[in-house]
């Protein structure tokens, strides 16, 4: 009871002799992950749809290493990963995880016209929004990736061309990896140069993925060159979070008809000539059709 030095004393060396052992513990933890990996994060997300396709790995003990970015955007880095269980001889399977920046400097381009047109359910979440608190700026990343993950998730389900949606956690959104086994990312649009024999298949491929997509009463709203990529010899569509409702949109038959311009505009460079006013005509009708569901 006497000596407060003598108690002040013990408790320090309690806390070293603590922090000796935690240190230990952690270190040879064998339950780990190996070195700068981390455990599986598909418990505790959202999973995608099912029928899952069987390569997507759900053990608890599997882990996923970080193979670097596959391309920084505008609004997101898109990272490859490898999720692989240990002790198993196959490589895993690879992953796009897309993770939506809530940045500073930059406000996302689309943030405005997609909060005028949609109700955030909290008024005090829409003002921290609009006013890009940081709290804001992580609820619009947030809304970002679960509106994307939401659109793959029913896409997928029609049997639209697009990455099959493995899970959305907080902070990414992990996909199908588009690309080769070796991690090669498939090229966009933008940068390929397919065979002219092969354009007339990807044409009526995108146009049969645009018309479908219309009937269900939507178009992608920023679709280009640059957000389709070619998969071998097939078409897959990425980049969703903006997608447009075209009936409830006050400017939805715009945005279609720019996402056909720029796709007929490919095609016609590449040596097939596609008529956009012709091709808009198509999805303006399927998209009028939709309507009267
Ligand atoms: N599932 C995928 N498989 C392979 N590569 C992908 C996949 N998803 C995205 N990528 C690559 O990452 C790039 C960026 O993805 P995405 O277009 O979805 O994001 P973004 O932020 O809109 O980027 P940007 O501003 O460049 O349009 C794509 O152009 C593509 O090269
Ligand atoms: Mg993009």
């Amino acid at each position: 009871m006497s000596g407060k030095t003598s108690q002040s004393h013990d408790h320090t060396s309690d806390i070293a002799t603590l922090t000796a052992e935690l240190n230990y513990s952690v270190d040879t933890e064998p339950d780990a992950p190996p070195e700068g990996e981390r455990w599986s994060t598909w418990d505790g997300a959202t999973h995608g749809p099912k029928p899952r396709p069987e390569w997507v790995i759900t053990e608890l003990g599997a882990v996923e290493s970080d193979l670097g970015i596959l391309k920084t955007g505008k609004e997101a880095d898109v990272h490859l990963v490898r999720r692989w269980v240990p002790g198993r001889d196959d490589a895993g399977v690879l992953m796009a995880a897309k993770r939506y920046r809530s940045s500073q400097h930059r406000l996302f381009h689309r943030d405005a016209g997609y909060l005028e047109g949609r109700r955030v359910r909290k008024s005090r979440e829409m003002r921290a929004m609009r006013t890009r608190t940081d709290y804001g700026k992580a609820l619009i990343s947030q809304m970002w990736a679960g509106a994307e993950f939401g659109t793959l998730a029913t896409l997928w389900a029609e049997g639209l061309p697009v990455p099959y949606p493995v899970q959305l956690g907080e902070s990414e959104m992990l996909m199908e990896f588009i690309g080769d086994p070796d991690g090669t990312a498939a090229p966009r649009l933008v940068q390929a140069r397919p065979p002219a024999d092969l354009l007339g298949d990807l044409f009526e491929e995108l146009r049969s993925a645009m018309i479908r997509l219309a009937e269900l009463g939507w178009a992608h709203g920023d679709l280009s060159p640059y957000n389709v990529l070619l998969d071998g010899e097939r078409l897959v569509i990425i980049d969703w979070p903006q997608v447009v409702d075209v009936i409830g949109n006050p400017h939805g038959f715009d945005y279609l008809e720019r996402d056909a311009r720029n796709m007929a505009d490919w095609f016609t460079r590449r040596g097939l000539p596609v008529d956009a006013a012709e091709l808009f005509g198509d999805l303006a009708a399927a998209a009028a059709g939709a309507s009267r569901w």
